[in-house]
């Protein structure tokens, strides 16, 4: 502001101080919409790395993630390895079991058969086995990458996954989903310089990949024990890696232009339709993703299955697929906005983030104190927890959390599998509140992605009681706070400036 105003300035500041913070009114749906069925993410590329880490980081790690006393996921995609032939970054070139048709060493791939372990052990309840590529003979280059699904080689396939999967079930591992083209729309890249494990599967030779799954899962009685995921198509309208592309058209394309040609086929024996959402789409590209799913395939709920990778704000400014490491509330809250998006607009019933643990800090923490703590333009925005790209050379095992671990946390903590979202309506209700109740409690987890502060006034269906409350800001990494104020059924919600918070209710008078 110029000087010459900044005696005004003055006054309307002294002003501001006695006006009240905003207070807006909403209003809590007695009917229920979904019911939630997991939040996750997956278990790609970081176990190569943190196999290697003290078995006490391992433990801590595995906490972190798959504990309540961390981000309680309720949802693991093990990553089942292709043999990462033709992958040059060996950190994405994830062993495979297939030796040859029926012929298997299940030592192979320790370092993601052990976080897999990990995950059931902590009791994570929902584990998906996704597959960027079949095992290289089976491809059509006989590489994990650059190469395409095979028709004749289905039935081979699927024998192997599910081979695979009854293994580690037999192990006492429930692995319950299954994703056998993960992103078929892309094979990525050219062996031998292939970036990670890719197969392109064309849209019409999906349904013959499927039936061939769910042959083989079908024949071993397994039809009704294990789910089929698919198809993670990279983008839920068209992908535009040019931002100023996205920002300007907000096209819509990839997975419901090519639903019509493999799905209805085979929509019987998909359990969920799952994507990626790598375009970023707007609000309303959203609901027309939704609505042409309830088209194509009435009845059939869809997941979100993955996404990451955007620098932008809470305010929902600069959101895109782009390199850039963000690690501060702004991103942190940038992203919560994307969760809120797929339960509220979307009205989905799964969340998975991409890889939960990263090294792509783009600085070095040993040497810069501020590292994991500031933006920077080289890494990238893909974890909640990071490590040390170097630890091999410099010995530094440290577990880097950053503020997309506390803000997931209130999801991982709060929408269990089994809870269901609560709509709200009123003035103050927007998209950015969700209200999820199971038989004794509701959790609100409330936004605020102002840099004022603001309260909340809230009307549920019956009379409630206030228990306790979680914030996460700029300042607060999940820190109890003052329970709610308020009786009967009308409380008020104080939102910090810049925030997510939790506030807990019991479903009875106090
Ligand atoms: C199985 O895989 C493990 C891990 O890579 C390897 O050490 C072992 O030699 C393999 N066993 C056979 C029989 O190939
Ligand atoms: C796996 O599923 C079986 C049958 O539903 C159940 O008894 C067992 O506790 C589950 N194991 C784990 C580790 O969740
Ligand atoms: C686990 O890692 C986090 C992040 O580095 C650290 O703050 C915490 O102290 C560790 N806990 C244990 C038990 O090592
Ligand atoms: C309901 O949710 C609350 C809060 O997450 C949890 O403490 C409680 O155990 C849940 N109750 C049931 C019956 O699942
Ligand atoms: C944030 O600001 C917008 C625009 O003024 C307002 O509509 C919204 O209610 C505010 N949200 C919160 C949580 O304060």
């Amino acid at each position: 502001m110029p000087h010459k105003f900044s005696t005004l300035a003055l006054a309307i500041s002294c002003t501001l101080i006695s006006v009240p913070t905003d207070v807006f009114s909403a209003t809590v749906s007695s009917t229920v919409a979904q019911t939630f069925l997991g939040i996750g993410g997956s278990g790609a590329w970081w176990p190569h790395d943190l196999f290697n880490f003290p078995d006490s980081v391992r433990q801590n790690l595995s906490t972190l993630l798959f504990s309540d006393a961390g981000l309680g996921i309720s949802s693991y995609r093990y990553n089942l390895g292709g043999g990462g032939v033709g992958v040059s970054n060996p950190v994405r070139a994830p062993q495979t079991p297939y030796v040859s048709a029926g012929v298997y060493n299940f030592s192979a791939d320790p370092q993601g058969t052990f976080f897999l372990q990990q995950a059931s052990n902590f009791g994570v309840p929902g584990i998906t086995m996704f597959i960027n590529s079949a095992p290289a003979p089976l491809t059509s280059n006989k590489f994990s990458c650059g190469g395409q699904f095979v028709n004749a080689n289905g039935p081979a396939y699927a024998t192997y996954i599910v081979d695979v999967a009854e293994h580690w079930r037999e192990a006492g591992i429930n692995i319950s989903y299954i994703s056998a083209m993960n992103e078929p729309d892309n094979s990525f890249g050219t062996p031998p310089t292939c970036g990670q494990e890719g197969m392109l599967v064309e849209p019409n030779q999906r349904s013959v990949l499927v039936s061939d799954l769910w042959n083989e899962l079908n024949s071993r009685g397994l039809s009704n024990t294990i789910g089929i995921l698919a198809d993670e198509t990279s983008a839920m309208g068209k992908f535009y890696l040019n931002l100023l592309d996205f920002i300007h058209t907000r096209p819509l394309g990839t997975a419901i232009t090519e639903y019509p040609v493999w799905l209805p086929e085979v929509v019987d024996m998909v359990a969920h339709i799952a994507h990626h959402a790598y375009d970023f789409p707007s609000d309303a590209s959203y609901l027309t993703y939704i609505n042409s799913v309830k088209s194509i395939a009435p009845g059939k709920s869809t997941w979100m299955s993955e996404i990451c990778c955007s620098v932008g704000t809470p305010t929902d400014t600069g959101i895109g697929f782009a390199e850039g490491f963000d690690p501060t509330i702004n991103n942190a809250l940038m992203w919560a906005g994307l969760v809120f998006q797929s339960f509220i607009i979307g009205g989905e019933a799964h969340y998975d983030f991409w890889t939960m643990v990263s090294n792509g800090l783009g600085c070095e923490p040993l040497t810069d104190p501020t590292c994991a703590t500031t933006a920077n333009s080289e890494g990238w925005t893909d974890g909640m927890i990071y490590y040390d790209p170097d630890y091999a050379t410099n010995g530094n095992f440290e577990l880097y959390i950053v503020k997309h671990f506390w803000v997931y946390k209130h999801f991982g903590n709060f929408v269990k599998p089994g809870t269901q979202r609560n709509p709200v309506t009123g003035s103050g209700a927007n998209d950015v509140t969700l209200v999820v109740s199971n038989s004794t409690t509701y959790s609100v987890i409330a936004m605020n992605p102002n840099t004022t502060a603001s309260t909340l006034s809230l009307t549920f269906p019956q009379s409630v009681c206030a228990k306790t409350a979680f914030l996460t800001s700029a300042t607060e990494n999940f820190a109890t706070i003052a329970a709610a104020t308020g009786k009967g059924s009308t409380w008020s919600l104080p939102l910090s400036a810049t925030s997510l918070s939790t506030y807990i209710f019991d479903r009875s008078a106090c």
